[in-house]
């Protein structure tokens, strides 16, 4: 069973001024695959804030975190940013893929500036802020994340030779 914690980023969430839509999607996709919910933390937008917590979650020793908003393009959308300052190294494939494979629901996927990369043993996911696209973005991506955190967390060390497609 893998440990995964969810950061939320949303001025408005946060400020109460809206419900949060997406805690709830996660929660169930997480709980369906038998992963542990660990964390769950709704923050405003604030970038300081964003690698604060980031950090925090990720000495929780996590196998996972996945974010939801602060992708697009407005002045206060700065999940990527904050995620690029706590990891160590990108894993591009994964944004890429859930860019390249959502967009045939909507072709604004490709406004989604988020990224994916490894802070010591935990991989950071970043996912858009809507129910629909967290769900349509972690679909693609849910099929190798059990291979990518074993391989992180040192459990597989020869994967070509495991399955003869891989
Ligand atoms: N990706 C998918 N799969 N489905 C969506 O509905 N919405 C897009 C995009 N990615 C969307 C998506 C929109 S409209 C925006 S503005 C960006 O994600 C950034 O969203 P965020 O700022 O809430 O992270």
């Amino acid at each position: 069973m893998y440990r995964v914690a969810v950061m939320i980023a949303s001025d408005s969430a946060a400020r109460g001024e809206r419900d949060d839509a997406v805690g709830g999607v996660l929660a169930e996709m997480i709980a369906a695959q038998g992963w542990e919910l660990v964390e769950q933390r709704l923050v405003g937008d604030d970038y300081d804030t964003l690698v604060e917590t980031l950090v925090e979650l990720c000495e929780c020793k996590v196998n996972l975190i996945l974010t939801s908003g602060g992708t697009g393009l407005a002045p206060r959308d700065n999940t990527p940013e904050a995620t690029l300052a706590v990891i160590e190294r990108e894993v591009p494939g994964l944004a890429e893929a859930m860019r390249r494979e959502t967009a045939r629901f909507t072709p604004r996927a490709m406004l989604s500036r988020g990224v994916c990369g490894i802070r010591q043993g935990t991989l950071i996911v970043n996912l858009p802020g809507s129910p629909k696209a967290v769900r349509e973005c972690l679909e693609v991506i849910l099929p190798v994340l059990p291979h990518a955190l074993d391989t992180l967390a040192g459990r597989v060390r020869e994967c070509a030779r495991e399955r003869a497609d891989a």
